[in-house]
């Protein structure tokens, strides 16, 4: 074990002094995506760079580096890289219960439309807007309630995956017996989500942290889950994103975070409120950001 460590502590020790242009690609990663890299990530930075490096056939970090400032693409590729993805469905399982039997019920009661937006903000493999889209088609679905979600996220490739819907054994075990008989179909040890909460869920390729690509996503929202995304990013990043979600929400309209994140010490802009156990953020009302922002 002490050996392992040693060994790594080496790795880091060689990559700082062999190549400092690593460092210019972490500013350049932060820039983009609000991802913040810290000291000890740098090797697990160093190896996906060297995956690209393979990718495209470039032989130095140096060169890779002017070929990242040049090419338009190149900096979401390397991003599809560092994302990590990890999620699968009805992930946090009380929280999606009070989600569905007493946010969702308290905020269509005042719902003279009877529309429902939802965010899902670092959607990943789809796993979370589905789990979403299911609970809210058991609430809602004898009501004649319509609800949407949006579904975003920076990796076009895990896009590619969430927008088919077939999942393995693997991110399905916690759905329960009956939704997992009424919404998927099973084919080949694959699981196939049903069209119709498929059709639910719109993915789209959008940063978390581009102002102006978040807030195409327009207003309204009822809902926003961010989950296990905001630990990636530093302060700066997380304000600046819960700013723009506060704009784009509606006056009683809930975000719920992971269970490890929180809004403490990022905006005095909502209420916290423990149901069930489960911490939830809510809009204050009628409140101007600038005035109850710290
Ligand atoms: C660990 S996954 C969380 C998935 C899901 N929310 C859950 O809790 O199961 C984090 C996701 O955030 C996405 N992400 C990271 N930075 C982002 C950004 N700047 N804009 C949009 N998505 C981002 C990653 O690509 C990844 O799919």
């Amino acid at each position: 074990m002490g050996l392992n460590i040693n060994k790594i502590k080496e790795k880091r020790e060689r990559i700082d002094l062999l190549d400092k242009n690593i460092l210019i690609i972490k500013d350049i990663i932060y820039e983009y995506s609000g991802i913040f890299i810290s000291e000890n990530q740098y090797y697990f930075l160093y190896t996906k760079i060297q995956k690209r490096l393979e990718k495209v056939e470039i032989k130095s970090i140096s060169e890779y580096l002017k070929y990242l400032k040049k090419s338009n693409n190149e900096i979401k590729k390397l991003l599809n890289e560092i994302t990590i993805n990890e999620s699968y469905f009805f992930r946090e399982f009380n929280q999606l219960k009070v989600f569905g039997e007493e946010c969702l019920i308290e905020v269509a009661k005042n719902k003279t439309d009877k529309k429902i937006k939802i965010l899902s903000a670092g959607c990943s493999i789809g796993a979370e807007p589905y789990s979403i889209a299911i609970i809210a088609e058991e609430m809602l679905g004898n009501d004649n309630f319509d609800f949407e979600i949006i579904a975003i996220d920076i990796d076009e490739e895990i896009l590619k995956f969430a927008r088919k819907g077939i999942y393995d054994k693997n991110r399905i075990n916690q759905i329960p017996k009956l939704y997992l008989e009424k919404y998927f179909l099973k084919y080949n040890e694959k699981y196939i989500i049903n069209d119709f909460i498929k059709e639910k869920v719109k993915f789209k390729r959008i940063n978390l942290v581009n102002d102006r690509e978040l807030r195409s996503l327009g207003k309204n929202f009822d809902f926003i889950f961010c989950k296990n995304v905001l630990i990636y990013f530093n302060s700066f990043s997380r304000r600046k994103v819960i700013e723009n979600f506060y704009k784009m929400m509606n006056e009683n309209a809930y975000i719920f975070l992971g269970s490890s994140e929180s809004l403490n010490r990022i905006t005095e802009a909502f209420y916290i409120k423990k149901i069930e156990n489960q911490i939830v953020y809510q809009k204050k009302r009628g409140e101007n950001y600038e005035d109850i922002n710290y």
